[in-house]
This record gives C-alpha cells, structure tokens and sequence, in this order.
C-alpha cells in the first residue's frame, strides 16, 4: 500500500510510531495545509515519509500514491473521500465516515463504480478482543442488558467553554460527544446484535453541540445504553447483561484491551487475546491486505456495517434536534 495521510493532527501522530510494524504500508505522502508545513517535515524526518504537500489535488493525480488515509475534522470525509475515489484512488475515512448517512451511501457507489476500496478506520471492528467478545456472547445466555460508558473530560471543552470552538465541539465540523467518542459504541453494539428497531437520544446541548449524550437503543428483546461525554467524568466501561452471565470490559469500547466474563456462580475468566499494543495495529493490517488483494467482498461487508452506523446515526441526531455541518 503506497499511502498518503491527509492531515497531521492527533490521530495521525498516534498512528505513525505504529504503521512500521506493518510489512506493506510505504509512507509516500504527508498532506496538509501551508499551517502545517513545519509540524508535517518534523514527521516526515522522524517518520522516513517521502514527501511533505499542501497540494491535495496534486497527490491525487500522483501515480506513487494508490492508497490516502483522511484523518481530517470530520466535516471534511465526505469531499476528500469523494475527491479521491474519483481519481481511482482506494480510501481509508477515519471515522465517523461522514457527516450524514447518504455521504457515505454516495461515497460506497463511487468505489464500486471506479473499482477502489473504500473503508471506514474503526478500530473495535478489526480487534480480536472484539472476535471474543462475541463468541462470549454466546455463552451468557439471553442477552438483555447492554450498557457502555465511554467518558473522557476533554481538555477541547475547556477551549469550548472560553468560547474556542475546536472542530471537536464545533457542530458546523460535525463534532460533537455522538460523533466523536459515543460512535465507538455504536459501531461496538450494532456489530454485535446488528440493526435497532428503536434509538432515541437524550443529549447536554451546548451552543448547538451535545457535550455528553445517553443514546437508547432498543432490540425488543435487549435495551442497550450507550452513554458519550466529552464533558464529564467516569469509569470507562461497557457491560453485556445475559441471563446466564456478563461480560465487563474496562476501557473505551475502541481499544478492548481485555475483558472478564463471570457466570451467575461469579466465577470469573479474564480474556486478553491482543495481538497488538497499539489500537490501530489490527485494522491497518487487515487494510492492507484487503487492498492489496483487492477483497471487494470483505470492504463490501464492512460498508455494509459502516451504513447501518450511520442510519443509527442520522436517526439519533434527528431524535435530539441536533444538526450538522
Ligand atoms: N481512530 C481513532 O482512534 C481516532 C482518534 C482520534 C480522532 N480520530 C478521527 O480522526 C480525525 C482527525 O482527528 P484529530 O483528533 O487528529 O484532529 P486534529 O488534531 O484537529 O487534526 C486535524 C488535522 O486536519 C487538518 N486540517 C484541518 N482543516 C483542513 C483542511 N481544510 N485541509 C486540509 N487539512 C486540514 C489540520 O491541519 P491544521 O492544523 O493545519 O489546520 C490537522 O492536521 C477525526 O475524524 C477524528 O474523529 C480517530
């Protein structure tokens, strides 16, 4: 995979120190804005990228790069994504792909038109803790309560709060406690019991933003909370309830670093079966391979999945009067 990363910010310094352990990804292109220009050759020296552009349209028609990595405020997936299938390049759209479920919808027609994967950076998806997680599934009996609390004070909501909009909280950017941090636990939900019938999400808006958010999600035969703050405190944790067990997973439903299963006698087993330290390691491997053996079936399957995030997206922005972008 010939690789050009667009953007410099957080995420994309978290994932350069890992990518050199994966055989496959060559570090071709740094994309950004002339803002960025000192910060993106400081990564490309420390990180051996072999070149530094703020011309977008010009990596694109770039015959070294066959593959960009859009790690840009949210708002921005859906034109860059959009731009790059189009000139036949293969995207990887850091989540949440889009602002609105018909981008993304869009965003799936042109790959298949033009023959280039596209994929959605959601790193539970990929995890092998996560393959575990639902063969315990199986075990705990009926399922019927479903609860994760992904909390984390964010430092941007003290920017917020002094009137600094970061793309974080910034509605216009599609940002926002569902966005950012509460998706993880969408896409950690829907992969395991699939489609909702019901989602009503109950938000803190401030200037427009849901600063923290108790989205419900109803299987008629399971109730699921999934519990996003950017604004506040609390142990990070998610718990499957079933009528022969549970399973308790310390820790953002991003990274499921481990986790326990305790049956009614409240005899517990620890599983940890992470094959990486780093979060992103698993499904930069498995993108690699999809798009050097062009596994159209496997991307199909995880749009598949990305589109019904999406749907319960849409529904749950619509059901707490927010809008975006
Ligand atoms: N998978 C994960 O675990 C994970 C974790 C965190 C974030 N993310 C996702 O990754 C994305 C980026 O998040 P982040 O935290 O890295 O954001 P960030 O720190 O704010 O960085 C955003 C980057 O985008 C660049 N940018 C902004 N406007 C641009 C434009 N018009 N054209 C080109 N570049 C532009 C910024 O450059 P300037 O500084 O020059 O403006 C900066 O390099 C978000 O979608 C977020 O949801 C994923």
């Amino acid at each position: 995979m010939k690789l050009a990363i667009i953007g410099s910010g957080m995420i994309v310094n978290d994932f350069l120190p890992m990518v050199s352990d994966i055989p496959g990804i060559e570090l071709e292109t740094i994309v950004g804005t002339d803002r960025s220009i000192a910060k993106m050759n400081d990564l490309k020296k420390t990180y051996g990228i072999n070149e530094v552009s703020t011309n977008y349209e010009e990596c694109l028609k770039n015959e070294r790069v066959d593959t960009v990595y859009i790690a840009l405020p949210n708002h921005l997936h859906f034109s860059y994504a959009k731009q790059a299938l189009l000139n036949k390049k293969n995207v990887i759209c850091e989540k949440p792909f889009t602002l609105k479920l018909s981008e993304m919808q869009e965003l799936k027609e042109l790959a298949l038109a033009n023959h280039v994967i596209l994929l959605e950076a959601i790193t539970n998806q990929y995890l092998t803790n996560y393959k575990k997680i639902k063969e315990a599934v199986g075990t705990i009996g009926d399922i019927k309560i479903i609860e994760c609390n992904y909390s984390q004070y964010s430092s941007r909501y003290d920017a917020f709060k002094r009137g600094e909009i970061l793309p974080a909280f910034n509605p216009k950017m599609g940002g926002g406690a569902l966005m950012d941090i509460n998706i993880y636990n969408i896409h950690f939900v829907t992969g395991l019991f699939g489609e909702p019938q019901k989602v009503n999400y109950l938000a803190n808006v401030e200037k427009g933003i849901d600063t923290s958010g108790i989205l419900s999600i109803d299987y008629g035969d399971k109730k699921v909370v999934c519990i996003g703050a950017k604004d506040s405190t609390a142990p990070i944790r998610t718990i499957i309830q079933g009528n022969e067990g549970a399973i308790i997973i310390d820790g953002a439903t991003g990274t499921l670093d481990h986790f326990t299963v305790i049956n009614r006698q409240n005899e517990s087993k620890l599983v940890d079966c992470k094959v990486h330290t780093h979060r992103m390691y698993e499904e930069f491997l498995e993108f690699e391979r999809i798009i050097r053996e062009a596994d159209f079936e496997t991307m199909k399957k995880q749009l598949d999945h990305s589109e019904m995030v999406m749907a319960v997206v849409d529904k749950s922005l619509v059901t707490a009067g927010i809008s975006l972008g």
